[in-house]
């Protein structure tokens, strides 16, 4: 049997089984190499038959020493991990560049380097950057905090002469790794997949959790982390706003555990700090309440969240009046707007109306619906919304009110942060609520 020939596209990552000068998937031309078919890498698809065994294990027979997870003592992380860090796994740290990444990396890695080495290969910063984040992060750095400045993930292979293994090694980052497998320049996708190929092979064979720093960029053109999710057992993502200070981890994929936990952290002078109680990040929590602002509850996975919303209504000058949103959806605010104009008979129609979600969140729950109605109603009628009074519930074309999904949780964890006054735990009219509010 002859070896097949693995074809590889720069541009886009697809594979083909014989080389073609315009790639059929994306049309870039000249853009296909060939990988060496001795690599197990892409698929493995050297196959010769006298050498394939097929061994069986009775699942209710497999040890199950490889499931004690690694706690990183950052309960977010933790949390996300679904408990800790799974050994042998291979984890993929992607968000956007400047997010945090790095110094998350390094928490994790300060934290378990009080217990046993860990090794950082830094394909980005050479080491005194290094030191001097590690600096700003921990008073003292632990002497199992080993770093490489490498860029080829051959190195690895050298693991095993080590006397002692590393119990962690963080990749940062991808985009700056190669192998010489392929002739390619590094964070081109033949090298991103063969990269990632050999670093799972790292990490199964000595049972070694490795975690993969890979920058997205806003418009998604990098490929890179994408091509890789399907090869790691774990995506993590690091989501925020550059204006911002909070920081939300969220795991996207997750082979040990669930995809709906997510952890919530603010960046500071030195590092990450996690967040316990998230009302002062996204409201204002101003003494005395000032027209046009209601709070809600937001579920993100399974963590109920309140925010503030946030509302202007203002004499306009326009003939077709502003409606401008930022946090929810436009088209959900002219909704909002028409609804109270004709079921409340507030006509907004020569106004203005602005509306902001404090914290610079995005959401696109319809559970936030009566906040943001309430709040535009409170500016319009310049009276506050009573303290303490969180409000969670979808509002209809008919002016009706529906509960929100998860409602109970919700207006729990309103309670447990002190808020006395649900609104919408039962369907209602828009007009009663009002007509009670105010
Ligand atoms: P970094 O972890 O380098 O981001 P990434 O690896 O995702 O590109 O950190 C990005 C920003 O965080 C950087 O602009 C500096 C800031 N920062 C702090 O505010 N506090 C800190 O303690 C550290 C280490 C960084
Ligand atoms: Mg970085």
């Amino acid at each position: 049997m002859t070896d097949k020939q693995i074809f590889i596209c720069d541009q886009c990552g697809n594979e083909f089984s014989k080389w073609y000068g315009q790639c059929p998937a994306c049309q870039a031309w000249n853009s296909l190499k060939s990988i060496p078919s001795h690599t197990k890498t892409v698929g493995g698809r050297k196959v010769n038959n006298s050498k394939i065994k097929l061994t069986i294990t009775k699942a209710s027979q497999v040890f199950e020493s490889n499931v004690n997870r690694v706690a990183t003592n950052i309960g977010e992380v933790d949390r996300v991990l679904g408990g800790g860090i799974v050994p042998g796994s291979l984890i993929l740290l992607a968000g956007q560049p400047g997010i945090g990444k790095s110094t998350l990396a390094s928490q994790i890695g300060l934290n378990l380097s009080r217990q046993q080495p860990i090794l950082y290969l830094a394909g980005e910063e050479n080491p005194p950057q290094i030191k001097l984040r590690l600096k700003r992060l921990s008073r003292t750095i632990p002497d199992n905090f080993w770093f490489a400045a490498e860029t080829k993930v051959e190195v690895l292979m050298a693991l095993d002469k080590l006397k002692t293994k590393p119990c962690l090694i963080i990749i940062d980052s991808i985009q700056t790794m190669s192998t010489d497998l392929v002739g390619t320049q590094a964070g081109s996708p033949s090298q991103i997949k063969l990269a990632a190929n050999l670093l799972m092979q790292i990490a199964k064979k000595n049972n070694l959790p490795i975690i993969i720093i890979g920058h997205v960029t806003k418009e998604g053109s990098i490929a890179g982390p994408k091509l890789l999710e399907h090869m790691v057992d774990t995506v993590i993502q690091f989501e925020g706003d550059a204006n911002h200070a909070y920081r939300i981890l969220r795991a996207v994929k997750n082979r040990f555990g669930t995809t709906n936990e997510i952890g919530l952290f603010t960046m500071e002078a030195n590092g990450l700090k996690q967040v316990d109680n998230p009302l002062s990040l996204f409201s204002s929590e101003l003494e005395t309440p000032i027209p046009g602002s209601a709070t809600s509850v937001i579920m993100e996975g399974e963590r109920p969240i309140l925010v503030e919303i946030q509302a202007l209504v203002n004499p306009s000058n326009l003939t077709i009046p502003r409606r401008v949103a930022q946090g929810i959806a436009s088209n959900k605010l002219i909704m909002l707007s028409a609804i109270i104009s004709r079921r409340l008979g507030l006509s907004l129609a020569n106004y203005d109306v602005f509306v902001n979600v404090t914290g610079g969140l995005n959401i696109k729950e319809p559970a936030v619906d009566l906040a943001t109605t309430l709040a535009i109603i409170s500016a319009y009628k310049q009276k506050a919304i009573p303290t303490k009074t969180a409000t969670f519930g979808e509002v209809g074309l008919l002016g009706e009110v529906r509960p929100a999904s998860f409602w109970q949780r919700r207006a729990k964890e309103a309670k447990r942060l002190g808020f006395n006054q649900t609104l919408a735990t039962k369907p209602t009219l828009l007009k009663t609520v009002v007509k009670n509010l105010f």
